[in-house]
């Protein structure tokens, strides 16, 4: 027993008290069962067990946060930083130098470098881009086709994040393979997170064949990109260009390892992040005709009947309304965690230096206790007059504090502009085969998304 032993009330000698014990675990498996088999389900209902809840995954303890003020005081506090299991896999997979997982000072140092590219002032840029990629979306299908919402999805983000992000003369033929790799990636890098065994992925049958390959492409291509642009001897104002200017803490260039990672960590999120919240909104647009005739209504009541642009972005509030409402009730980002680097504490309870601690952003944005009607899809519940409604921190789908995404900005822009375009011009169907049920993965996303774009 140590200093901190518990008391009979369960207040600790800090005066602390200890989270209780979330119900439902079986010994020796403790919670991981359920969080295996049902995670979001499992996590939606943590809640009703307190504010701050203990989860044992085996012999180890986790602790989980369940209120939208809670979350904010983690998201916000000094005292946790981003690391355990799973981000460690994703080191191993992805390297070690990148913005997503680095802490302190470098972490700091990171987010100055990359921070100019996702501004709101730096975003117009970009927007030539988008509403050519938006519409090559839309001309690409044919009325009358079967879509592969999936893969569509994918291709439309990952052009935007390569050919806004690392402009080139090939990122063209070079984003077309990105998304190749990052589709195979995506796949087998969940699997790994989550069941780590070693050995197995290293059998050589095919499902690992083709994500070891996979992988192998995403690091060429990103080697390739970085080696034409220095060889080319231009700088353009982007992303790349900040990379391969960026100084460290001494004032030296940063190392090659770090440019490489840093490249792999800023399109790695960029893309599965993008794709799955594309595929709900195709899902939306598909399911609640209703609200796609309004998003037609307000693009057409803007333009006219010419092809939206990114200059209309910022006037669709209905359109933008829909985007929010989709990613309060898919996030994409569906799980978070944090591991404490000190003896803390969370609402009262005490949180010892080493734990990890979860959160799900699913949850938060699910709960009743947060919003009216919380599983309707609403999205006039975004008006200026019902939005004062929503508790603090009980929508956050970037994050908040030091780790929030710094491409709220980018991202928003994309997402609207997309989905007034395709629902000008189209309304979609889904058909036989296609599956709309939720995927848990890195991200959340529909099993199969298969489409029927019908003519407006
Ligand atoms: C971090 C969500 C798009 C790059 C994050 C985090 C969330 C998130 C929740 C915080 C993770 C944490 O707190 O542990 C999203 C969503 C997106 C999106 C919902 C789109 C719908 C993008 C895009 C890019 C991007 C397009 C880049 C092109 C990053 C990076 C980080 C990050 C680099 C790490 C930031 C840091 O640790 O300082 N994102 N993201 N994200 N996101 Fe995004």
């Amino acid at each position: 027993m140590t200093v901190e032993s518990v008391k009979p009330d369960g207040i600790q000698a800090s005066g602390l008290r200890e989270p209780p014990l979330a119900g439902g675990g079986v010994p020796l498996l403790g919670h991981g069962w359920r969080l295996v088999r049902d995670p979001l389900a499992f996590m939606a209902r943590l809640r009703d067990h307190g504010d701050v809840v203990r989860l044992k995954l085996g012999p180890k303890t986790v602790y989980a946060v369940t209120t939208p003020a809670l979350t904010g005081a983690l998201a916000l506090s000094p005292d946790y930083k981003i690391d355990g299991p799973l981000w460690e896999s994703l080191e191993g997979l992805l390297g070690k130098e990148g913005v997503a997982t680095a802490n302190g000072p470098r972490h700091r140092r990171q987010r100055r470098t990359i921070q100019p590219a996702f501004r709101l002032d730096a975003i117009p840029a970009y927007g030539s881009i988008m509403e050519e990629e938006a519409h090559a979306l839309t001309v690409r299908w044919q009325p009358g086709d079967t879509v592969d919402g999936t893969s569509e999805s994918f291709r439309v983000a990952v052009r935007i994040a390569a050919r806004c992000l690392l402009r080139g003369d090939f990122m063209d033929e070079r984003a077309e393979r990105l998304c190749v790799a990052l589709a195979t990636v995506f796949r087998g890098m969940y699997r790994r997170m989550v069941v780590p065994l070693g050995p197995l992925y290293r059998l050589p049958i095919p499902a690992n064949r083709d994500f070891n390959r996979a992988l192998a492409d995403l690091h060429l291509l990103v080697d390739e990109i970085v080696a034409e642009r220095r060889a080319s001897g231009q700088k353009p104002d982007d992303l790349l260009t900040a990379l391969l200017e960026a100084k460290d803490e001494n004032g030296d260039p940063i190392g090659e390892q770090e440019i490489h990672d840093q490249v792999v960590a800023i399109l790695t999120p960029g893309s599965e992040t993008v794709a799955s919240t594309i595929m709900w909104l195709l899902q939306v647009l598909a399911e609640h005709p209703e609200h796609a005739d309004k998003v037609r209504a307000e693009v057409e009541s803007l333009t006219g009947g010419r092809p939206v642009g990114f200059d209309d972005v910022r006037k669709l509030t209905y359109t933008n309304n829909v985007v929010v409402e989709a990613m309060r009730l898919r996030p994409a980002v569906w799980i978070l965690t944090r591991r404490a680097v000190t003896d803390t504490e969370l609402g009262g309870y005490r949180i010892p230096a080493g734990a990890d601690i979860v959160y799900s952003p699913y949850a938060i944005q699910r709960d009743g206790r947060s919003y009216r009607d919380n599983l309707e899809f609403d999205p006039d519940r975004w008006l200026p007059e019902r939005v004062k409604e929503v508790p603090k921190h009980a929508m956050s789908p970037f994050s908040t504090g030091n780790r929030k995404c710094p491409s709220d900005h980018f991202s928003m822009a994309q997402l609207t502009l997309i989905t007034a375009a395709v629902a000008t011009k189209y309304r979609l169907e889904q058909v036989a085969g296609s599956d709309d049920t939720t995927r848990v993965g890195i991200t959340l996303r529909p099993h199969r998304l298969l489409l029927r774009p019908v003519a407006r």
